[in-house]
């Protein structure tokens, strides 16, 4: 479009709707997800089985895709992709999702374990070279544990604790094949190669480049070097890791409240049960702040079809064991805190999108750099963290709050109709004063927010996404900093 004459006639007038997006009426409040099992503490507690989620597979039958998966999220892929009608162009496609399953991190990790874990099948490369003149050996990690070093604590073994796994890479590869399957073979959208339209983000953590070159070949079919987009360490907005003393205080609040304290209280019996057999002490306040670590702990070792563990009694297997019935309500625990602190607690929108502000301010800026016509990237595609995804979920306020599984996908489409109405000529509520329409895929399909003004996000005109973020937010995040700090109020 930009090639055709009036191009920049047509992006002027569209960016005159954009900038002005603010003025957008929409609806900035916090609105309650749907009610269900799983945000529901009773039905939580006194439940059994894990509404269908599967655990112990990254695999998911043709039939049941787009059922939560716990070791490999459903994401865009040909067979369920929902395609948009003929009179709306794909514009820009932005993309973030959840890293590929990993062992464990040491802070899960019980004092004893029964088993190794060891990651012989793959390496991890690690170095640096100059970009003109000498080249550098493909040096990778080996990890070992010599006999002489007593101290550490949980897995032995050769993996890092986390790395992402054989399982995981290869996962990784098949969610970048899936994903060129429809942005490029079936919508024509992306290039053949990896070039300048396209841009790859990581954060900090290492795993989430150990996924992104997988990703990346999977997509382009490629083993050249490709640079990772990544921000300074303690400040990348992806992951994210900026200070924002506003939103850790109020992630604080929601996590101490009566009504946080009172289903870890409850779940004093498993906590007991889950202490005897791991070795944990009953005070440690890693495992005892929320069922996350020994969610992690247990569901890692199940997408790697590893045994659940027993507890260790003179260096052997005793026949206390963790059981499937016990592993499955520690998962519903798990997915009953993550919509609690990120979507039932009222509080949750304003330390969500203070903390996942830049992000979005970036989002919001890309967005309008397309419609502008400034912006040569037309995919860009984030490698991040569940943090990172239940934050986005959050502001979005998507109706049924889960734990973002592994390789969990949001995905933001932005269309161009293909007759832009100009001001005054389409008068009807929904449509686009800018021509420009926005959808939102969760788990491959499209995502409903609870929130009135975004609702079925299915070509939402896109002057009211920005409006909503732009509100929340500020445009290009202009307001984080100072809601960050509490110099402007929430
Ligand atoms: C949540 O509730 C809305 C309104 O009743 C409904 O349309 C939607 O399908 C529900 N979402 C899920 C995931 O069940
Ligand atoms: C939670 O579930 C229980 C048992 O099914 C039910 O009695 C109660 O009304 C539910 N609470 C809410 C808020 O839906
Ligand atoms: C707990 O479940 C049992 C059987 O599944 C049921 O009989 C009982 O009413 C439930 N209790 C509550 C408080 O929902
Ligand atoms: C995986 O878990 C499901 C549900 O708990 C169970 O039916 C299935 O047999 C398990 N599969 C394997 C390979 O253990
Ligand atoms: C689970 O916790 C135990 C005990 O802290 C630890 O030794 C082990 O490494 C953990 N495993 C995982 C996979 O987190
Ligand atoms: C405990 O049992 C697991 C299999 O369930 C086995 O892999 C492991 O070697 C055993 N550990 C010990 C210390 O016997
Ligand atoms: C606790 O939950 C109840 C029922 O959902 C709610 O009415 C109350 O406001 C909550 N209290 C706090 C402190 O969040
Ligand atoms: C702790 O484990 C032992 C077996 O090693 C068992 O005899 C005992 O009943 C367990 N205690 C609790 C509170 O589960």
């Amino acid at each position: 479009m930009r090639n055709l004459p009036g191009a920049s006639f047509m992006a002027a007038i569209a960016a005159s709707f954009i900038s002005s997006a603010t003025t957008a009426r929409v609806d900035l409040d916090w609105h309650a997800p749907n009610a269900t099992a799983i945000n529901n503490l009773t039905q939580v507690l006194n439940g059994s089985g894990v509404y269908g989620f599967i655990y112990n597979s990254s695999t998911t039958s043709a039939e049941a895709y787009g059922q939560y998966n716990w070791c490999n999220m459903p994401h865009v892929r040909a067979t369920e992709y929902p395609r948009a009608s003929a009179e709306f162009d794909l514009q820009y496609v932005e993309l973030i999702h959840r890293h590929h399953k990993r062992t464990v991190y040491a802070s899960n990790s019980f004092p004893v374990e029964s088993y190794p874990w060891n990651c012989d099948d793959e390496d991890l490369f690690y170095y640096g070279q100059p970009r003109t003149g000498r080249e550098s050996a493909r040096t990778y990690w080996h990890g070992y544990i010599s006999p002489e070093n007593q101290f550490v604590r949980g897995f032995r073994g050769s993996c890092q604790f986390p790395q992402i796994t054989f399982g995981g890479l290869e996962d990784s590869f098949q969610h970048g094949k899936d994903l060129y399957g429809v942005y490029h073979d079936l919508l024509r959208f992306l290039p053949h190669n990896a070039n300048d339209k396209v841009n790859f983000r990581v954060t900090q953590n290492v795993i989430t480049s150990e996924v992104g070159g997988m990703v990346i070949n999977g997509m382009f079919s490629t083993e050249e070097n490709y640079p990772l987009y990544i921000q300074p360490n303690g400040y990348d907005p992806l992951e994210p890791t900026y200070p924002c003393p506003v939103s850790s205080n109020l992630f604080s609040a929601i996590r101490s409240g009566s009504n946080w304290t009172s289903h870890l209280t409850s779940a004093s019996p498993l906590y007991a049960t889950l202490d005897n057999i791991s070795g944990v002490p009953p005070d440690d306040s890693g495992f005892h702040a929320s069922f996350d670590h020994y969610y992690d702990n247990l569901s890692a070792r199940q997408c790697h079809n590893k045994p659940l563990p027993c507890k260790i009694v003179d260096g052997q297997n005793s026949s206390a064991c963790v059981t499937q019935d016990i592993a499955d309500n520690v998962y519903r625990l798990g997915n009953y805190e993550y919509s609690y602190i990120y979507r039932d607690d009222p509080r949750s929108l304003a330390a969500s999108a203070t903390s996942y502000g830049v992000f979005l301010g970036q989002l919001t800026s890309h967005i309008r750099d397309v419609i502008t016509g400034k912006m040569n990237v037309i995919y860009r595609h984030n490698v991040a963290h569940d943090g990172s995804i239940s934050r986005l979920l959050s502001v979005l306020q998507l109706d049924l709050m889960v734990w973002p599984g592994m390789g969990s996908e949001v995905v933001f489409e932005l269309y161009k109709k293909k007759t832009v109405s100009i001001a005054g000529e389409n008068p009807s509520p929904p449509s686009s004063k800018s021509g420009y329409y926005i959808r939102v895929l969760w788990r491959g399909q499209i995502l409903r927010s609870s929130n009135p003004s975004l609702g079925l996000m299915d070509m939402l005109p896109v002057e009211t996404l920005l409006a909503y973020l732009d509100g929340l937010v500020g445009s290009g995040a202009s307001l984080i900093v100072g809601k960050c700090s509490g110099a402007i109020p929430l």
